[in-house]
């Protein structure tokens, strides 16, 4: 599923980026870009990474 439509960027890449060592918004949007057009992703990205990151 695309979580970034502007960046297209999915939910499998944010996964895998939390994988390899991503813990926060900043880190995905520093590989991936995603957030830096409108916006609106940031917020379920930023969840998204919390949660990942409870998880392991
Ligand atoms: Fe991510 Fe627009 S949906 S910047």
């Amino acid at each position: 599923m695309i979580i970034c439509i502007c960046k297209r960027v999915s939910d499998r890449e944010i996964r895998r980026l939390v994988d390899e060592g991503a813990t926060s918004l900043a880190d995905i949007r520093r590989e991936t870009e995603l957030g830096t057009q409108c916006g609106k992703c940031a917020c379920e990205t930023r969840r998204m990474v919390r949660e990942l990151n409870a998880d392991q």
